[in-house]
C-alpha cells in the first residue's frame, strides 16, 4: 500500500483511535507504508498530518502498528519534512525553511482551507545538522512504536528532494552546487536513519520525473542527479527505493526524458513501482522484469481488501475526493470489504 496522507490526525499530530482500524483493515497489502509523518514541527507543510517527534505520538502510533500486525500485516513509516511547500500559519508566522529562498507554485493545506505558499527562508549552513539530527530522533521514534522499517520521503519536491534538485537548491555552500553537494543532506539523513534500523529496514522514496509543485525543469541533468543518488543509496544497501514513475497522481509520462529501468538498474535493492498501477500493468511490468514489487494508492482508500479483489476479479469501490484529506471515520476506515454491505 502506498503512501496516503488523509489528514485525520488534532493539531498535535496525533491519530485518533480510529486509525487502527482503518491500517488494520488494510493489513492484507502485505507492506503498507504508512502515510507521511512528520519529524519535526518544523517538517510540518499540511494541517492535521501526525508527528513522530514526540512520546504523545509514539504512544498514538504504537497501538496501530499493534493493529496491523495483529492482522498479520507490516507497516513502515514514512519520514516527512516538507521543507518549502507548507505555509506560515503551521508555524506560527514564521517561514518556512527550504534550501533556497525560492517561493513555490501553488497553496498548502492549512487548518483554514487552502492558502499560496509563501517565499520560504533559507537555511543556514549550521542549522542543516540539526534537522539530521531531527531524521535521527524520528526514526529512534517510530522503532519504540514498533514500526518493522521506515521509508525516507525523498519525493515530491518535498525538502530532500528540494535540496537534491538543481532548480530549488541554489545554495553556494557545502550542500549546494556540485551534485556531491547536492546529496549530501538528503544521504545524511538517510544515513542517520540507517544508523537507528540497519539498511535492510529503511527505504526511500524517489520521484525523478515529478514537476510536482508546477515549475519545470526541475533538474538541469536529472538522469546524472538521480543515477549518482541511486549509486550512493545502493552502496549503503538499502531495502528498497519507491519510484513514482511519472508524476504522482496525474501521468506516467517522464516529461524530463527518465529512464526509470536505468536507474532501477544501478540499485542493489528491492525496486518498488508506483503510480496509476492496475493489476494488468503490473503484471507486465513484472514479466519484462523491470520491477520487484508494486505499491498502489488511492485504490486502497474505498477497498480495504484490494488484493483479494484484485485475485479474484471483483469490482473495486471508488472513493469520492471529499473523503481522501480530512474528516472523521466516515469515508475513511467504513468501507466494506467485498460482499459485505456499508
Ligand atoms: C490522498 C492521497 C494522499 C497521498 N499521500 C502521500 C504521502 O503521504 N506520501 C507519499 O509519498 N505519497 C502520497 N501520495 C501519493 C501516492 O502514494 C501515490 O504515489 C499516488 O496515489 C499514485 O499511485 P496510485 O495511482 O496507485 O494511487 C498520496 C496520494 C493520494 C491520492
Amino acid at each position: 500500500m502506498a503512501p496516503l496522507t488523509r489528514s485525520r490526525s488534532n493539531d498535535e499530530g496525533i491519530s485518533p483511535t480510529f486509525v487502527a482500524d482503518y491500517y488494520a483493515q488494510r493489513a492484507g497489502a502485505g507492506l503498507i507504508i504508512s502515510e507521511a509523518t512528520n519529524i519535526s514541527p518544523q517538517a510540518v507543510g499540511y494541517a492535521f498530518t501526525p508527528g513522530i517527534w514526540n512520546e504523545a505520538q509514539v504512544e498514538a502510533w504504537r497501538p496501530i502498528v499493534q493493529a496491523v500486525h495483529d492482522a498479520g500485516g507490516l507497516i513502515f513509516l514514512q519520514l516527512w519534512h516538507t521543507g518549502r511547500i507548507s505555509h506560515p500559519d503551521l508555524h506560527g508566522g514564521e517561514l518556512p525553511v527550504a534550501p533556497s529562498a525560492i517561493k513555490p507554485q501553488g497553496q498548502a493545506f492549512t487548518k483554514e482551507g487552502m492558502k499560496d505558499h509563501a517565499t520560504p527562508r533559507a537555511l543556514e549552513t549550521e542549522e542543516v545538522a540539526a534537522i539530521v539530527d531531527d531524521y535521527r530522533r524520528a526514526a529512534a521514534n517510530a522503532k519504540a512504536a514498533g514500526f518493522d522499517g521506515v521509508e525516507v520521503h525523498s519525493a515530491n519536491n518535498y525538502l530532500l528532494e528540494q535540496f537534491v534538485r538543481d532548480s530549488t537548491n541554489q545554495r553556494n555552500d557545502r550542500y549546494g552546487g556540485s551534485i556531491e553537494n547536492r546529496l549530501r543532506f538528503p544521504l545524511d539523513a538517510i544515513d542517520a536513519v540507517v544508523d537507528v534500523w540497519g539498511a535492510d529496514r529503511v527505504g526511500v522514496r524517489l520521484s525523478p520525473a515529478t514537476t510536482q509543485p508546477g515549475e519545470t525543469p526541475l533538474d538541469s541533468q536529472v538522469m546524472e542527479t538521480y543515477g549518482t543518488y541511486v549509486d550512493e543509496l545502493s552502496k549503503r544497501g538499502l531495502l528498497y527505493i519507491h519510484d513514482i514513475e511519472g508524476v504522482t497522481q496525474q501521468t506516467r509520462d517522464a516529461p524530463d526524458g527518465v529512464d526509470f529501468a536505468a536507474l532501477r538498474k544501478r540499485f542493489d535493492g528491492a525496486y518498488i513501482a508506483n503510480n496509476q498501477y492496475t493489476l494488468d500493468l503490473a503484471e507486465q511490468v513484472l514479466e519484462a522484469g523491470d520491477a520487484d514489487l508494486f505499491s498502489m494508492g488511492r485504490p486502497f482508500i474505498a477497498n480495504p481488501d484490494l488484493v483479494d479483489r484484485l485475485r479474484i476479479g471483483a469490482p473495486l469501490a471508488e472513493a469520492p475526493k471529499e473523503y481522501w484529506y480530512g474528516g472523521g471515520s466516515v469515508g475513511y476506515s467504513d468501507w466494506p470489504t467485498v460482499g459485505a454491505s456499508r
